[in-house]
């Protein structure tokens, strides 16, 4: 009870110095909402840094969490880190400085978190990261990694394209599959040492690379940013004129702007070019539904209700396990798509 009490009035008190921090222009907190609406959280007071608002799914994600967080009873506090690892490192002292009772965060590159992490740990606040991997020597700086299996998308990826080239050559309808015999691919990829751009990249290529059906003509990064996969997909088609047979995109914001160009250049995607992307926002499902894309391989951003379970399960001492994939499938123009439910974001 006196627990209880005490949790209580630090949630209140944590939430009133991260609004503070928040009107002084420190950090964004969505305990600003929770102030607004009156709500006052009894249970645990967690910290996340979210890495930034660069696409649809992101912001899927983030809506998720606080959903979850207002349902479990639980303070939220979010930081968005705006697509840069030294806003988030800010955010997480932040957090440390604060005492929350869990640190949540989306590492928007794998590399160089060690620091930070080890001032957690010396703090004793039990951290989860949540989307993406970080590459650490002393994997006891995090508690436990809550997201999708990267590498399995681009896995799922290259199985889709492995069945698809079957119809394709036996089409052999591409005045450059003719010239060089090969499928050529063009591949847009995710923010450059970000795990879902190492495991998709990897996963794809693991399969394709042996395969001498294929040949890759580039991997061009998009920052998962809808207007750089416009920008990188105008001088793929200025350098490769009339040659790409597939386009390989990282993420579904990257897909529409590169679906985009296509059209302005009389070019008809998903017949053309064959597409092939990941995530499974609903603008993507509905081109996928079109026949404007051929595959959507998924990757699920609801992952808050699993992460406050999570936090929970860590905070009073019960068992829980280091990793969690949620369960995640992929969207072909083979599948019948009618009864697929509203994606949410
Ligand atoms: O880390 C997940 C990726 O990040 C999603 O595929 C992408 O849309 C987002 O920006």
């Amino acid at each position: 009870m006196r627990k209880q009490k005490f949790r209580k009035s630090r949630a209140v008190f944590i939430s009133v110095c991260l609004l503070l921090c928040f009107l002084l222009g420190g950090c964004g907190s969505a305990k600003k909402e929770d102030a607004e609406s009156g709500r006052e959280s009894a249970g645990l007071v967690i910290g996340f840094s979210q890495l930034g608002s660069e696409s649809a799914w992101r912001l899927g994600n983030t809506a998720s969490m606080e959903n979850a967080a207002r349902e479990h009873g639980i303070s939220l506090v979010v930081n968005n880190g705006m697509q840069k690892q030294e806003n988030q490192i800010a955010a997480i002292r932040s957090f440390i400085a604060y005492q929350v009772d869990v640190i949540v965060f989306a590492p928007i590159v794998e590399e160089g978190w060690a620091n930070v992490l080890q001032e957690a740990k010396e703090a004793g606040i039990p951290v989860i990261m949540m989307d993406r991997l970080i590459n650490i020597k002393d994997s006891d700086l995090y508690d436990a990694y809550i997201g999708p299996d990267h590498y399995l998308e681009g896995v799922n990826a290259a199985r889709f394209l492995m069945k698809k080239a079957e119809e394709m050559q036996a089409a052999n309808d591409s005045a450059a599959e003719e010239e060089s015999g090969k499928i050529r691919i063009a591949e847009l990829s995710g923010t450059e040492g970000s795990s879902p751009m190492i495991s998709r990249y990897k996963g794809f290529h693991d399969l394709i690379d042996n395969d001498d059906r294929f040949e890759i003509l580039e991997t061009v990064s998009g920052d998962f940013l809808r207007s750089k996969g416009r920008e990188c997909m105008r001088s793929l088609l200025k350098k490769y004129p009339g040659q790409i047979d597939v386009l390989y995109s990282h993420n579904d914001a990257m897909t529409l702007g590169a679906i985009e160009v296509m059209e302005e250049q009389g070019i008809e995607p998903g017949k053309d070019i064959v597409i092939i992307s990941v995530d499974g926002e609903q603008a993507a499902v509905d081109l996928l539904k079109e026949g404007k894309i051929n595959c959507v391989v998924e990757c699920s951003p609801m992952l808050g209700d699993a992460v406050m379970d999570l936090a929970e399960k860590i905070v009073s001492g019960q068992d829980y396990p280091r990793v969690t994939h949620p369960a995640e499938g992929c969207f072909t123009e083979y599948d019948d798509l009618s009864s697929l439910a509203p994606r949410g974001y």
